[in-house]
C-alpha cells in the first residue's frame, strides 16, 4: 500500500506579535522566521516520520527546489512533485500570538494543479493505495473523482473549510478529519456544542468514517453509532502551527497499519501535542522516537 499525499507547500513566513494585526493598525512583529509548511508538505512529514511510504505530489515555483529536498530529508518520494518555473512557489504569512495564530495564504503553484498533472501522476497508483488532500490545491473534484475511479482509499482533511469544499465529490470520501470549525462546517451546524456537530455529522455523512479534533478537549472518532473519544495531552501551547496536521499524519499512519481507533487517536493526540511545543510548521513535528 502507498500513499499518495497530494498537497500543498508554502514557504511559511512566521511573525510573532505581541496582538494579532487589528483593521487600521501597524504593528512591529517581536521575531520573524521563515520556515517550510503548506498542510500537504506537513501532512507528508507526519506521515513519513511516523514510518510510512509516501509519495507528495503537488507543484511548486521557480523558487522551489529547497521544498523536494527538505522533503527527501525525511524520506518522502518526490517523483510527481512538478517544479514550473513560470510560476512562484506559494506561502503563509502567519502572525503568532500566546500560542494561536492567523493565517494569509497566497497559493501561487499550489492552485496550478491540473486534469494533465493529475491524470499523469495517478498512473502510478493503483486500488488498495490510499490518497490523502486538504483543501488548499486546485482541482480537487476532478482528483477525487479519478482516484475513487480506480478504487483508491481517499482521507480528506477539509482544512481551510470553505464553500468550495460542498463542490467536491464528498460521498467519494471514505475518511474526513476536521477540526470543531471544519466539522460545524461540514454539517452545516452553527452550533458550538460537540454533541450537536457529531449528531449532525452522523446524520448527514451515514457510513462515512469522520475524526473531528477539539482543541483542549482531545478528539473524536465517529462512525454511525460508533463514537471514540480521545483526551488531549495537557502541555503548554506555544506554536500550534502544524498541530492539525500532525494529527492527520500520526493519526493516518497508525490507522492504516493497525486499524485500531482507540491507539491512532492517541498517537496523534501524543504528536500534536509536541507540535505545539515548538515554533514553525514542518519543523514542530516529531519523530516517532520522541513520542
Ligand atoms: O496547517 C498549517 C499550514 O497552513 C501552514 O504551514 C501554512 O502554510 C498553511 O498551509
Amino acid at each position: 500500500m502507498k500513499i499518495l499525499s497530494f498537497g500543498s507547500l508554502n514557504y511559511d513566513h512566521v511573525y510573532e506579535m505581541d496582538h494579532f494585526v487589528e483593521p487600521k493598525e501597524t504593528q512591529s512583529s517581536l521575531a520573524y522566521a521563515r520556515g517550510f509548511g503548506g498542510k500537504g508538505l506537513n501532512q507528508s512529514i507526519a506521515l513519513a516520520k511516523a514510518g510510512m511510504e509516501v509519495y507528495h505530489a503537488g507543484r511548486v515555483g521557480n523558487d522551489g527546489q529547497d521544498f523536494i529536498d527538505y522533503l527527501n530529508k525525511y524520506g518522502v518520494n518526490t517523483d510527481y512533485l512538478l517544479k514550473d518555473d513560470s510560476l512562484a512557489t506559494g506561502h503563509a504569512i502567519i502572525e503568532v500570538c500566546k500560542g494561536q495564530n492567523c493565517i494569509i495564504l497566497h497559493g501561487g503553484a499550489n492552485q496550478a494543479i491540473d486534469e494533465r498533472q493529475i491524470d499523469e501522476v495517478l498512473t502510478h497508483f493503483e486500488k488498495g493505495d490510499v490518497l490523502l488532500i486538504q483543501n488548499e490545491i486546485s482541482n480537487l473534484a476532478y482528483l477525487i473523482d479519478k482516484a475513487s475511479e480506480k478504487g483508491l482509499l481517499i482521507v480528506f482533511n477539509t482544512a481551510p473549510m470553505n464553500e468550495k469544499v460542498f463542490t467536491y465529490p464528498l460521498n467519494k470520501i471514505d475518511i474526513f478529519i476536521v477540526n470543531e470549525i471544519e466539522g460545524a462546517g461540514l454539517a452545516g451546524s452553527e452550533s458550538k456544542n460537540y454533541e450537536e456537530i457529531i449528531a449532525c455529522l452522523k446524520d448527514k455523512y451515514p457510513g462515512k468514517k469522520i475524526v473531528m479534533t477539539v482543541g483542549e478537549s482531545g478528539s473524536y472518532f465517529i462512525c454511525d453509532d460508533l463514537l471514540v473519544h480521545q483526551d488531549a495531552y495537557k502541555v503548554e501551547a506555544i506554536d500550534t502551527t502544524a498541530a492539525g496536521d500532525t494529527f492527520t499524519g500520526f493519526f493516518l499512519a497508525s490507522y492504516l497499519k493497525d486499524k485500531d481507533i482507540g491507539k491512532a487517536l492517541d498517537l496523534a493526540a501524543k504528536a500534536s501535542s509536541i507540535t505545539v511545543q515548538g515554533k514553525g510548521a514542518a519543523q514542530s513535528i516529531p519523530g516517532i522516537e520522541e513520542l
